[in-house]
């Protein structure tokens, strides 16, 4: 399947994604905050779409981009009750940080080594 995110955002700091897999819409990305070298983001995959690697292979996409644009963390914050997203993001090497009633923080040091390449434009550290 060839993953592929698609600006929507309206400027630099905009930082929205389609995610299309094989040409059809899948879902999308919203990187809430970009600073510091630091990112954190949102992701949600169509029902239809999900269970095949969409969300995996749409996030080491983000992660090789943001990564070559100098970003060298990704954070996500996940409701506990969110067993596929904690699921997706530990198997994808993401460390929890904090747990509260309604968090789990987990960050991820992005690997310099990636070397997939993606349609996305306008990242700036
Ligand atoms: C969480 C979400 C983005 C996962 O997308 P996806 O494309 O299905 O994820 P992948 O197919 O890449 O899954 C990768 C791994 O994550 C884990 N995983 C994903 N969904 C899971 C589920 N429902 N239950 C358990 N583990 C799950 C599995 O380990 C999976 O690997 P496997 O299929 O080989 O077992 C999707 O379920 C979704 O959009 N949920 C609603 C929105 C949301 O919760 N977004 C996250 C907020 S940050």
């Amino acid at each position: 399947m060839s993953i592929a995110l698609v600006p929507i955002g309206q400027g630099p700091d905009d930082l929205r994604f389609f995610i299309q897999a094989d040409g059809i819409h899948a879902g999308g990305i919203t990187v809430h905050s970009a600073k510091g070298g630091s990112f954190s983001y949102g992701i949600a995959i169509a029902p239809s779409m999900r269970r095949r690697g969409v969300a995996s292979a749409a996030l080491s996409l983000l992660f090789a981009q943001m990564r070559k644009a100098g970003y060298a963390r990704a954070f996500v914050q996940v409701t506990p009750q969110n067993a596929a997203s904690l699921a997706l993001h530990r198997k994808l090497g993401f460390v929890q940080t904090t747990e509260d009633a309604h968090a789990v923080t987990l960050v991820k040091v992005l690997s310099s080594g990636s070397s997939q390449q993606t349609k996305m434009t306008s990242l700036q550290p």
